[in-house]
């Protein structure tokens, strides 16, 4: 069987070497935005043909330019035959309009979410983020860029003519089968695309290019650079603008980890150069170096594609004459960074990357899972942990596996601050919702969690390997407001009364309706459970709280009915 499709990849690689003009996927500006997701198919291998998704076409998506301070509408409307989500990743936005696994679009269905675009300018993207169904999905072709500008950026000698010499480039590996299927949980991701298109080929003008860079791969991660040994200059993170562009002459990106590089063109008109992959100098236990684990703790295939830890061509660009208004140098500074005052953080959390068992019977691998977050494994109905609206965190992501895994967190841009103890490295500076942990290593970053809080309706933080994510290495939280004024934070929301509050030693809930099942945790001021019931098939419940300290508590209550609507809800509680 590994036979087999080595041979199929040795054959691939050699029918297949015609280069093809890279997609340039349409931009679409707003303020209503229409998204119609469709399946459709395309030949990619001679005339089999390969069933695939797209957005307003039927492979990959359009790039959505936005304004920071738009308000704008988004209407997704699903036309597969399976449920989907879309998540706008990066995005600043309330949680019933994050595209999360909770805002499900049926067959058929349009969702139409209205924001205001809150970030500054930077590159993100959207892409389905479905329980379990994010990689099938991404990888068939749902994955476009969402290009923010603002004033400040606007106001930089930047290149901007989208396409021209503002180049978004979103690099994925994906697998295929004998039928050429697009192939998922397989370790044989060896067809390299950039924005949908396999051996890309781009003309450029002998300039300075902006490059939106995004990994858009469902594991593999690139150590970026160009063939001539051309160096280049990074002026943005996942989340902003540098505050003074950083020369490299490489550059890694984990999935969904976005960057912005400058590179300067100029003088080498006629010449044709490769933007490569130089995975021969990743870090063991990156998914895409040379070696991950040891022992039995190995990824099976994964020696016998022969992408890992060898260098590779990602897109040929060919250079030619200037075009009008060209940029031809780089800036020297950009956009000053507004650092977190560390001393303002009042919470730390710890999120731990191990092994899990989903069935008794799995032998977890500390390189090939399943994973989990702090042991558990991700479920629609939990919550895992509670922030408070307008508080600032630290939090430190420890992985104890063997392979790195790239943590992304929803709703906030964060900053890295110390990693393994040690303070940071210049790569690892500015804003990000993407930050690569190591085997082994230790990072803190500090966020504030501003403007949205929500009572029912969790934000994701995850690995955003879509294979670990849709095994569940995710979790959620909820940004609460503890200052809502009447004490119940969301009043329609619940359905129950609850009595005494103030209560001294049984506090009782009087459900509205007999009740299926529900949870309840009274949860103290630091986020933590202390005490849980359940009750089912009745209609109320009495929880002696008699051995609770006096002070103030909330009460979190999870109404499972017999269908999937979920009923969750949070209010405060004083015990005396
Ligand atoms: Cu790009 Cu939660 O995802
Ligand atoms: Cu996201
Ligand atoms: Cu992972």
């Amino acid at each position: 069987m590994r036979l087999t499709a080595f041979f199929i990849l040795v054959y691939q690689s050699l029918v297949s070497q015609a280069q093809n003009p890279l997609y340039i996927p349409p931009a679409l500006t707003g303020p209503v935005f229409n998204l119609n997701i469709q399946s459709g198919s395309k030949m990619f291998y001679g005339t089999n043909a390969t069933p695939t998704y797209g957005v307003n076409g039927s492979w990959m998506a359009p790039t959505l330019i936005v304004n920071k301070g738009d308000s704008i509408t988004l209407h997704v409307k699903n036309g597969l035959s399976v449920k989907t989500t879309m998540h706008w990743h990066g995005l600043h936005v309330a949680a019933k309009n994050d595209g999360g696994p909770h805002q499900i679009i049926l067959p058929l269905g349009t969702w139409s979410p209205s924001f205001k675009i809150r970030n500054n300018a930077a590159t993100f993207w959207y892409h389905p983020h479905g329980a379990g169904q994010t990689d099938p999905q991404v990888s068939k072709g749902l994955a476009g860029f969402i290009i923010v500008r603002d004033s400040t950026e606007a106001s930089l000698n930047l290149p901007r003519t989208y396409g021209l010499d503002d180049i978004p480039l979103n690099v994925q590996s994906k697998a295929f089968d004998e039928l050429k299927q697009i192939a998922i949980s397989t370790d044989m991701d060896t067809a390299l695309f950039v924005n949908g298109t396999l051996h890309p080929l781009l003309n450029v003008p002998q300039q300075v290019v902006r490059f939106r860079l995004l990994n858009g791969s469902s594991l593999r991660s690139y150590n970026l650079g160009f063939s001539n040994g051309q160096i280049f200059y990074q002026i943005a993170t996942d989340g902003g603008l540098l505050d003074t562009p950083v020369t490299l002459s490489r550059l890694r990106l984990s999935p969904g980890e976005r960057a912005e590089i400058l590179v300067n063109f100029s003088g080498l008109i006629g010449q044709t150069i490769n933007l490569k992959s130089y995975s021969s100098e990743l870090a063991k236990g990156i998914y895409g170096a040379d070696s991950i684990g040891k022992g039995i703790d190995i990824i099976d295939a994964y020696n016998d594609n022969f992408l890992n830890g060898s260098d590779f061509n990602l897109l040929q660009i060919n250079i030619g004459a200037t075009s009008v208004n060209p940029v031809i140098t780089v800036p020297l500074s950009l956009v000053p960074f507004k650092h977190f005052n560390i001393t303002s953080a009042t919470r730390y959390r710890k999120i731990e990357f191990d092994t899990i068992r989903l069935l008794p019977a799995d032998v977890p691998n500390l390189a090939d899972g399943p994973f989990g977050m702090n042991h558990k494994s991700f479920d629609m109905e939990t919550i895992n942990e509670i922030v408070h609206l307008n508080t600032t965190e630290i939090w430190t992501l420890v992985n104890h596996t063997l392979v790195a895994h790239p943590f992304h967190i929803h709703d906030v841009q964060f900053e890295v601050i110390e990693k393994n103890g040690k303070p940071i490295s210049i790569s690892d500076k500015g804003w990000k919702d993407v930050v690569l942990i190591m085997p082994n290593d230790s990072v803190k970053f500090i966020s504030r969690f501003e403007t949205f809080s929500d009572p029912m309706v969790p934000y994701m933080y995850h690995c955003h390997l879509l294979h670990h994510e849709d095994d569940g290495m995710m979790a959620s939280f909820l940004v609460i407001d503890t200052s809502a004024s009447t004490g119940i934070i969301n009043v329609e929301q619940v359905h129950y009364l609850l009595y005494p509050n103030p209560a001294i030693n049984n506090l009782t809930f009087q459900f509205k309706d007999a009740i299926h099942f529900a949870e309840v945790n009274i949860i103290n001021v630091l986020g933590e459970i202390i005490l849980k019931q359940t009750i089912s098939n009745s209609n109320s419940l009495i929880l002696d709280v008699s051995t609770i300290k006096e002070g103030m508590y909330f009460i979190q209550v999870i109404e499972r009915g017999n269908t999937e609507n979920n009923r969750f809800s949070i209010q405060k509680f004083i015990k005396q």
